[in-house]
């Protein structure tokens, strides 16, 4: 067979071309000015420059949150800080670099914008079922205008981590499962987030984390070992993390796991043989939250030496820690360390500050008129409100049970129907859980005086007190009634005995996800699967309502329910955004990010798996295939799936039969809304390598586009096929595609195909 496969290097290199000759004349400025200012600054001075701190206030995912603060900043000690919001404060703190460090150099404010800021949009996992780019680009923009109007210029966001295990609690702040889409989604953010103009006051610099693997820890235990085989970083892990540094992303925090063997965060080979020299990167590396200091539990060292791993690996900052400020000098004297390397880190965190034009004006982001404008304005409600409902995903609709009528009486029954505390989910430390709206308030404001609505809770989100009190860290998301379960069940009965139809809103505590929620048992808590049991048994239509922040075991639930409507957690604008979609005022457009598997004992089970030598043949379990005994191989719900309240058609499929080498192909077919709603599709195309140099998988999602269509309508809708798109990485880890032939798949989820083709790549043009 030819070889038409490329050194990595030639693929992914990017950085190796800095002529003097090639410096635009904007950063040979830059260049000139951080140059004179590092001329006048001391060894103490440089190194505080890599010194992140919190003073507390925001939330400590460590065991230590700064202190002396104050004194650390007047003696030039502190490059930035985190965990302060709000443009006073912020105004104080970088008031003090200013008047009383000896050279004024500005400081760095940071903060975990994650899904939003005070605004608080759905979270990540559920923001991607949206696979609107255009709309995930907003939502970052959005929530770069209302951080940026309260004084900070750096978010720790987007989180990239591919994963495919459910039990990992933090597959609520990613894009799930998918690279291609995973990427797509990397760079949506980094563009919102930055811009077209970083120094501008309403843009703040992203910080895509974390680097890398951390979404594959083992047994999805949070900060646990990750480890795999180099063709599958290149493949499936690290797409996402280089997608967000092409369109620019300004800094990268590192991860807790190990790499390789080697913690990331003293990972040589991660952060400087790949990171900056293959991918060009020229921002800023920053360790996640102590991650230096916790390479001595790793066992590596003690805090000297666990430090200077992470410079010489090519960390530039230390966030929280403190072992780069405290024993940098002795490592430098002792010659563990070189000077360059100090200067390096202290440059490229100099350059952040010079290009978010904080040497022009360190009170760029304190413009005391902006907050009250900028945050919680209406545009950002009601953006919130349209990502809201675009991050459902219908799973279930018999009997065409969706959409609702505003008529007749819904007993509205759940821990989670008439509930503040939830709604937001992880990692929404600047929104205010009070002020988001429950899904009882949602639905009251749709149906006005046109349906009676009656509310039972039914159940407690769990029964298990030592299980609520882990939860309830943040405050109480977990709040276990004093009436016994039976009672609430009886009251819940009592409601929907009243009522022509059951909707209820069950599911996870928003802090049952995020970092360190990890769960073995991925159900429903058994508190509310006894409340759907006793409700299906009503015989009424039984809608419901899955709140999470990961794909939940469901098999039971399915059964049971009539309609089932994924929400995640939806953010500020909850109630309104789920009663959008339950009434039909938005048809769900959302899919699948992640698969759901049908029990934990799947996991992991994702799409784009390989096919192995016995495949299990469609039809009943056989032996000596790759099956399970007691379970069936594909997930409940994979990824790509969702339904409409409207049908979509899929026909007249066309496409080449051969394609040259370096030939772009036109791939067509014709959608037709075929239903009674208007409708958003999302069309899938996957391909499939039929023969290549190593095992490829069944199918690999390679573009898809959103379309809408008013009933009745067809659009002819396009795809391109080239090499880029047939390429993968080989054993050598050359980036290539093989001559032969390749399964085309269009399909409306990663399992329901409708259109199927094939065509041969040719090895000449
Ligand atoms: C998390 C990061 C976060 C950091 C700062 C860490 O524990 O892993 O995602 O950005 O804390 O809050």
């Amino acid at each position: 067979m030819k070889n038409l496969f490329f050194p990595v290097l030639t693929t992914w290199i990017v950085g190796l071309l800095p002529l003097q000759a090639q410096i635009p004349a904007a950063t040979a400025k830059m260049n000139a000015f951080v140059s004179g200012l590092m001329s006048r600054m001391t060894l103490e001075e440089k190194i505080g420059q890599l010194n992140l701190l919190t003073p507390g206030g925001g939330v400590a995912t460590g065991a230590v949150v700064s202190s002396d603060v104050e004194t650390k900043i007047s003696k030039g000690q502190v490059g930035g800080l985190f965990g302060v919001i709000g443009v006073e404060k912020i105004r104080k703190a970088q008031n003090l670099a200013i008047s009383k460090s000896r050279l004024k150099i500005p400081l760095l404010f940071g903060s975990d914008v994650i899904h939003g800021y005070k605004t608080t949009f759905p979270i990540p996992l559920g923001l991607s079922c949206s696979w609107d780019m255009a709309m995930i680009e907003h939502s970052a923009r959005l929530a770069a205008i209302e951080a940026s109007a309260d004084g900070l210029c750096w978010v720790y966001s987007p989180m990239v981590d591919i994963a495919r295990d459910p039990r990992w609690g933090r597959v609520a702040e990613g894009s799930g499962e998918d690279t291609y889409l995973g990427s797509k989604i990397a760079a949506a953010m980094v563009r919102g987030y930055q811009g077209e103009q970083l120094s501008a006051n309403n843009t703040v610099m992203a910080c895509v984390k974390h680097f890398a693997l951390y979404g594959a820890a083992e047994a999805g235990r949070d900060y646990n070992t990750t480890d795999m085989s180099r063709i599958r970083m290149y493949e499936y892990y690290l797409p996402p993390y280089k997608a967000a540094i092409d369109a620019g992303a300004g800094s990268v925090m590192t991860s807790f796991n190990e790499v390789d063997g080697i913690p990331a965060t003293a990972n040589k080979w991660l952060m400087t043989d790949l990171l900056r020299q293959q991918w060009g990167f020229k921002g800023f590396v920053v360790t996640d939250y102590t991650a230096i200091n916790e390479m001595m539990a790793h066992g590596l060292g003690n805090l000297q030496t666990v430090s200077a791993l992470a410079l010489n690996a090519g960390v530039d900052m230390d966030m929280v820690g403190e072992g780069f400020l405290t024993t940098l000098p002795s490592s430098l004297q002792q010659h563990k360390i070189t000077l360059r390397q100090i200067d390096d880190a202290c440059r490229r965190i100099l350059e952040a500050k010079y290009k978010l034009g904080l040497f022009e004006d360190p009170y760029r982001y304190c413009d005391d008129t902006r907050a009250s404008r900028e945050i919680l304005s209406a545009d950002k409600k009601q953006a919130a409100r349209e990502l809201g409902a675009r991050a459902c995903v219908l799973l279930k609709n018999n009997q065409q049970a969706l959409p609702l009528k505003k008529s007749g009486t819904i007993a509205l029954i759940g821990p989670l129907a008439n509930n503040r505390h939830n709604m937001l989910g992880t990692w929404a430390i600047s929104g205010d859980p009070q002020a988001a709206v429950p899904i009882m308030e949602g639905i009251k404001n749709a149906v006005g005086n046109s349906a009676k609505v009656l509310y039972a809770r039914g159940a407690n989100i769990s029964d298990d007190s030592v299980f609520a009190k882990k939860v309830n860290v943040f405050g109480e998301r977990i709040d276990i009634a004093p009436e016994p379960a039976e009672q609430l069940r009886a009251e819940a009965l009592e409601v929907a005995g009243k009522a022509d139809v059951i909707v209820a809103v069950v599911g996870e505590a928003s802090e049952m996800t995020g970092e360190a929620a990890s769960r073995s048992d991925i159900g429903l808590p058994g508190s509310q699967q006894q409340l759907l049991q006793a409700l299906a048994k009503t015989g009424k239509p039984l809608i419901v309502v899955l709140m999470s922040g990961r794909p939940l075991t469901l098999t039971t639930e399915n059964e049971l329910a009539t309609a089932m409507l994924q929400v995640w957690f939806p953010g500020l604008e909850a109630g309104n955004a789920v009663a959008d979609v339950l009434f039909g005022n938005y048809n769900p457009s959302g899919k699948l990010t992640m698969s759901f598997p049908r029990n934990v004992g799947q996991i992991p089970v994702y799409y784009n798996h390989k096919n192995t030598g016995r495949p299990q043949p469609d039809g009943p379990t056989e032996k000596f295939r790759s099956n399970y005994l007691d379970v069936a191989n594909d997930p409940l719900f994979p990824f790509g799936y969702g339904l409409s309240y409207t049908t979509f058609k899929y026909d007249n499929l066309k496409l080449q039969a051969t394609l040259g080498l370096n030939e772009k192909m036109d791939l067509s077919f014709t959608l037709t809304n075929t239903g009674n709603y208007a409708g958003e599709e999302v069309v899938q195309l996957y391909l499939r390598d039929m023969e290549a140099t190593i095992a490829r998988p069944v199918k690999e999602l390679k573009d898809f586009k959103k379309v809408l269509l008013q009933p009745g309508e067809s659009k002819t809708i396009h795809f391109t096929i080239d090499r880029e798109k047939l390429s993968y990485f080989n054993s050598n880890l050359q980036w290539g595609a093989d001559p032969g032939m390749f399964d085309i798949m269009i399909g409306s989820s990663s399992a329901d195909i409708r259109l199927k083709g094939s065509f041969e790549l040719k090895a000449k043009s």
